[in-house]
């Protein structure tokens, strides 16, 4: 007898166990440095309350298309998106909306008009322009805060003659960044001169060669190299290593930036590789894009929308109803 209760106590358990729900999570491009370090933390977010499947995009938008797709038909409750084209998920919303799967895209902002199609699609992501202008505020630490320039204005001529890195074209950061930090030391009183702006698609490698070009083309005129974000900062500072324009004479792994040749390179995103460069005096200094806490907003985000509970009750303020702002922060270690 006892033991036909215990058995009837286990199947009771086993029925009663809830399921964790399986939800698609779509990174555009697993290959980039930024994301790679982002999806980790939104795994590591996810408690015992859902399971998150990783599906990379591998930067096809065709790919991705196919792969959210198929989640829909599987009727998952939500999907969570870093699209790879973000001007065109308006097909992607409208499949969602018919099918009532709700929807949260990160990283990549789709257009204002498309978010607006539906409801249930939210937004988790960070001010391109906040990061432009914390970033030009570094620049003017540089500088010395003083719009006469100090020594950092190698030629004395009282302007700041820049290279840009800029990241994929059409990419909100890489767009806002770039037009944004030019636009704020302007506004502050300073005075730019943009020498060239190349196009390095957020990538390391390409950014490298693009510095190779760079310095082959205006050599020691650049007085500062602004990056969209660090990886291509990274690939700047292995060219301009090769070029001499970094010389860690004592060979101890650091660059001394009162007795060794160095040149400021200033990135945004924070990865950890970044940071150890700042610490060892080869990166100028960066601003950290708050992967953490995006990933924070977009779990407890997921798990109420997959309750179907009301979203007011997130820690997270929530603006027009959709959008999530997590706030940048400046770092050097000046
Ligand atoms: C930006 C980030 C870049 C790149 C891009 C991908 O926010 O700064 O490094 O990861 O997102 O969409």
């Amino acid at each position: 007898m006892k033991k036909y209760w215990l058995c009837l106590f286990a199947l009771v358990l086993l029925g009663c166990e809830v399921k964790k729900p399986e939800i698609p999570l779509f990174i555009y491009d697993m290959q980039d440095a930024y994301m790679f370090d982002f999806e980790a933390r939104i795994q590591n977010q996810t408690n015992e309350a859902i399971l998150l499947t990783t599906i990379d995009g591998q930067n096809s938008q065709i790919i991705q298309n196919e792969d959210i797709d198929r989640w829909i038909n599987k009727k998952v409750p939500l999907l969570i998106i870093n699209p790879v084209d973000r001007l065109s998920v308006y097909s992607i919303i409208e499949k969602a909306k018919k099918n009532g799967t709700k929807i949260i895209f990160f990283n990549r902002e789709p257009l204002a008009q498309d978010m607006a199609l539906y409801d249930s699609v939210f937004y988790v992501g960070a001010d391109a322009a906040e990061s432009a202008r914390l970033q030009a505020q570094i620049i003017m630490d540089l500088f010395g805060n003083d719009t006469k320039l100090n020594a950092a204005d190698k030629n004395g001529d009282g302007i700041i003659q820049a290279v840009i890195l800029k990241g994929e074209q059409g990419h909100q950061d890489a767009e806002a960044r770039t037009k944004v930090v030019v636009e704020t030391l302007i506004e502050s009183g300073y005075a730019i001169e943009v020498l060239d702006i190349s196009i390095a698609n957020f990538d390391r490698a390409t950014a490298k060669a693009a510095m190779d070009n760079l310095v082959a083309l205006h050599g020691q005129k650049i007085e500062v190299v602004i990056s969209n974000n660090d990886a291509m900062a990274l690939g700047a500072i292995e060219s301009l290593i090769e070029k001499g324009f970094f010389i860690d004479s004592d060979n101890n792994g650091e660059i001394d930036r009162l007795t060794e040749t160095w040149i400021p390179v200033i990135g945004i995103d924070g990865l950890d590789i970044a940071m150890e460069k700042i610490e060892s005096g080869f990166l100028y200094g960066t601003v950290f894009n708050d992967s953490q806490n995006m990933a924070e907003a977009i779990v407890e985000l997921a798990q109420l929308l997959i309750r179907g509970e009301d979203i007011s009750g997130l820690s997270f303020s929530i603006s027009d109803g959709k959008y999530i702002w997590i706030n940048y922060k400046k770092i050097t270690n000046q």
